[in-house]
Formats: structure tokens, C-alpha cells, sequence
């Protein structure tokens, strides 16, 4: 089974992602976590890249290629042998990340990066995307404390692009997707990660 996770900046990914975990290894699965970008010796490197206060000159189109570079790495080296063996694969962010940010983000054509999006996974689509339901305003205001990186320096009407752009997504395909208010208790939004899940694989739910 993968799952994914996405949302704006602050919503909360990591911090479910990780009570997620704890869930499911007490209910006697096989969990993997990983992120994007990331989650392999080379994607880490190209994250890095990525995040880079230093290089403001980055084309957009840069960005999105090294962005997908990195998650055909994780694919192949993490993903696919994981779900082979019947792990869970829990992923911070995914493709979904890309049309959102790359597409309605920096506006860059969305079938283009469509298949690009398919070259880079091999066709490898999560079985379930959580979305965790924040307002850009909210998500900021929680990660003022946080360290800030290159990538979350960018103005209000671009997370508002960001936002439209994710509920397109889920309109396309509402079937794969979960939408959880993310402004409640850490707690409440885990209980309603568990039961959507429990939806998508009876075997997880109580008797
Ligand atoms: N339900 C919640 N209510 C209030 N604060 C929360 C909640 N969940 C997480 N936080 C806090 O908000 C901040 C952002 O949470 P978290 O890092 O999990 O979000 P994220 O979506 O992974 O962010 P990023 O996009 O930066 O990776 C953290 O300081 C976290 O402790
Ligand atoms: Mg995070």
C-alpha cells in the first residue's frame, strides 16, 4: 500500500506522517517512511540543491526536473522493491507536489509536466493521497518558528495557486484522495487518517 501526503507548507505531513507510523507498527505492519525530495543518497544531494538559499538564479524548469530526478531514484530504489514485499510506504509529498507547485504554482504547462510526471514514476500512482486541508495563511503561521528554506520563500498569491491547484487534483480523482481538515488537534486529524485508511483496507479495521 502507498500513501501519500500532501498539502501546503505547515499542514502538518510530517507530524501525521510519523503518528501514521506509529499506528501501523503497532498494528503489526511492515512501515516504510520516506520524503521527497529525498529518501535516497542521490535525491538528498539533489534536495539539497533545491533548498539552497544561494541559488536564487534557478530556473523553473530546473527546479522541476531535479525535483522528478530525485523521485525516479526514490521509485526505483525505495518504492517499488518496498511494495514488492508488502511494506507500507509512507511518502511526504509525491508528483501530486509537482503539478501543484511546478503547474499552478510557477505556472509552468500542466501536460508537459504530466508526462514528465510519468517518465520520472514509471507509472507508479499512490493508492491513497491524504490531503491535509490548511489555508496557506495557517500553514505559514506554524512554520514561522521553523527554518526556512529557498523554497518557502515565495508570496501569498503563489500558495493560493498552490491550494487551487491541489483541489483540482482532487476533483480529477477524487477516488485516491482523502481530504482532512488540517486546522483541528493534532489527534483528531490522525483519527480521521486511520478510518479513511481503514476505508481503502478493510483488514486494518477493528472487529
Ligand atoms: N494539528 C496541529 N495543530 C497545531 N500545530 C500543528 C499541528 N500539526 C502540526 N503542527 C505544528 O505545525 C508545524 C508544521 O507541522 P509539520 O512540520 O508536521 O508540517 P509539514 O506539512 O510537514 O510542513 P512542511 O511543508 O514544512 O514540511 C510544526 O511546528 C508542528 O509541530
Ligand atoms: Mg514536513
Amino acid at each position: 500500500m502507498f500513501v501519500t501526503f500532501e498539502g501546503s507548507d505547515g499542514s502538518g505531513k510530517t507530524t501525521q506522517i510519523q503518528m501514521l507510523e506509529n499506528y501501523l507498527l503497532n498494528e503489526g505492519q511492515s512501515v516504510l517512511v520516506t520524503r521527497e525530495p529525498g529518501g535516497t543518497k542521490i535525491g538528498e544531494r539533489i534536495r539539497k540543491v533545491l533548498l539552497d538559499m544561494a541559488h536564487k538564479q534557478m530556473h523553473a524548469r530546473t527546479e522541476t526536473i531535479l525535483f522528478n530526478a530525485a523521485r525516479t531514484q526514490l521509485v526505483e530504489q525505495v518504492i517499488r522493491p518496498a511494495l514488492l514485499e508488502n511494506i507500507f510506504v509512507l511518502c511526504d509529498r509525491f508528483a501530486d507536489s509537482t503539478v501543484a507547485y511546478q503547474g499552478y504554482g510557477r505556472k509552468q504547462n500542466i501536460v508537459e509536466l504530466e508526462r514528465l510526471i510519468e517518465f520520472a514514476t514509471g507509472g507508479l500512482r499512490p493508492d491513497l493521497t491524504v490531503y491535509l486541508d490548511l489555508s496557506p495563511e495557517e500553514g505559514l503561521r506554524r512554520k514561522l518558528a521553523d527554518h526556512l528554506n529557498r523554497l518557502d520563500v515565495q508570496g501569498l498569491s503563489f500558495y493560493r495557486r498552490v491550494e487551487a491547484g491541489y483541489h483540482q487534483l482532487i476533483e480529477q480523482d477524487p477516488q485516491r484522495w482523502t481530504v482532512i481538515d488540517a486546522s483541528r488537534s493534532r489527534d483528531q486529524i490522525h483519527l480521521d487518517i486511520v478510518r479513511a485508511l481503514q476505508q481503502k483496507l478493510p483488514a486494518l479495521a477493528p472487529n
